[in-house]
């Protein structure tokens, strides 16, 4: 049955939106190195989290066609799907940062529920037109924030959590992943759902914790812990993520969902205690040394979820993918990349990113 499910490999016309982004991008640099003869088409609207220079070394190729543009924006979708004859969609465009989502909503609504609603309706009259080919998916990157918050001895999150979703940004993500999952219980349309871990590594946008840290770290700035410092995440390299997309993309059964995890769990102290160590080890001058006398207890974030582990039995079971990755293999490349591209993230540190780094850190 599963193999039957399988898609041939045949070049094939990829969608990725948010392709500018952290995994996104990631995401293009897999595909493009992996199926050279494929068709990928990036849709972005370049908002303060995507990046052109996350693309580069993909300028100039002739089947990669970037189109900045609006996930909310049907025509342009209907348009982007028909002449480019597309079967495949990996949806990765969102407003991704919890922060940003308790300090204004509206955008996650809008880009997370909206925008995804507006793609899905796009996707299922272009497959109600077609001839309906078996290997057509509509692939949605989802998040393991969607299931809540765990105790320390919990079991990790399985596919069967009830979702329990506490900020903003994980509430307008469970509704986007709920709308995916009725458009293929309602239309049969073929949808795959995957609900990751946190991510880390190249191309991770400033102010989420492991780039702010390294970065903090080579200006000499305090390193903000939020609340007690003992929340748990679980941490997967953005390589890893790809990888298993790919994999659920080729493999998984339409209508399906799947975590993925790189059971990695680490609390934040420790976390920023290993990124201490491997700065300290790896740059050749830091401002302050030893760094972790920068480590700052700061305001808790409002809300803030106390621990996410995933269960990926499935992922491993159904599809035979785990992560290549160990945390610790996986943070020392991150901070040597970090320490090798200052020229991608210090424009990055722009008048923007300092008004929201103050109104979040009011307390360092
Ligand atoms: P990101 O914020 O780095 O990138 C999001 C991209 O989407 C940006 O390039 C942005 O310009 C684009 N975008 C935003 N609104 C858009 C719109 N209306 N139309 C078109 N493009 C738009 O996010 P990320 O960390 O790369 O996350 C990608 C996806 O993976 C998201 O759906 C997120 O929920 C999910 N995810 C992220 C993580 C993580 O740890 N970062 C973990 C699990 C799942
Ligand atoms: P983040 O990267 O924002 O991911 P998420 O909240 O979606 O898991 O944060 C990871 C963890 O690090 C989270 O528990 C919040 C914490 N954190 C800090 O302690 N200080 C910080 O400055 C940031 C950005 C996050």
């Amino acid at each position: 049955m599963v193999e039957q499910q399988r898609l041939t490999r045949e070049p094939r016309k990829i969608l990725i939106t948010g392709g500018a982004g952290f995994i996104g991008s990631n995401f293009v640099h897999h595909w493009c190195d992996r199926y050279p003869g494929d068709r990928v088409v990036v849709l972005d609207a370049l908002t303060y989290a995507g990046n052109r220079k996350n693309l580069a070394g993909l300028e100039g190729r002739a089947n990669l066609r970037f189109v900045q543009g609006d996930i909310c924006d049907r025509p342009l979708i209907d348009a982007l799907l028909q002449e480019e004859a597309i079967d495949v969609v990996a949806h990765f465009a969102a407003e991704s940062h919890v922060d940003r989502s308790i300090l204004g909503p509206d955008a996650f609504v809008r880009t997370n529920v909206i925008g995804t609603f507006t793609l899905l309706e796009a996707f299922r009259q272009y497959w109600n037109a077609s001839d309906q080919p078996a290997h057509y998916r509509f692939h949605h990157v989802s998040t393991d924030e969607v299931y809540g918050s765990l105790g320390a001895d919990d079991p990790a999150f399985s596919e069967t959590t009830p979702y329990a979703p506490n900020s903003p940004y994980s509430a307008s993500k469970a509704g986007s992943d709920h709308l995916v999952r009725a458009y293929h219980h309602t239309y049969g349309l073929p949808t795959l759902v995957t609900n990751c871990s946190n991510n880390y590594g190249p191309y991770h946008f400033p102010e989420k914790l492991i780039p702010l840290m390294c970065i903090n770290i080579l200006m000499g700035k305090p390193l903000p812990v939020y609340g007690d410092g003992q929340n748990v995440r679980d941490w997967l390299y953005v390589g890893d993520h790809c990888s298993a997309l790919d994999a659920v993309i080729h493999r998984g059964r339409p209508g399906e969902m799947y975590n993925i995890g790189g059971n990695n769990e680490v609390k934040n102290i420790d976390l920023v205690n290993k990124l201490c160590d491997l700065m300290e080890e790896l740059a050749p001058e830091l401002p302050v040394r030893p760094c972790h006398q920068l480590i700052t207890f700061v305001k808790d974030r409002p809300g803030h979820d106390r621990r996410y582990a995933i269960n990926a039995t499935k992922l491993k079971t159904e599809i035979g993918w785990t992560p290549a990755e160990t945390v610790e293999s996986g943070l020392r490349k991150t901070v040597q990349w970090y320490l090798s591209n200052q020229d991608w993230w210090q424009p990055l540190l722009s008048p923007e990113y300092q008004a929201y780094y103050k109104q979040v850190y009011t307390s360092v």
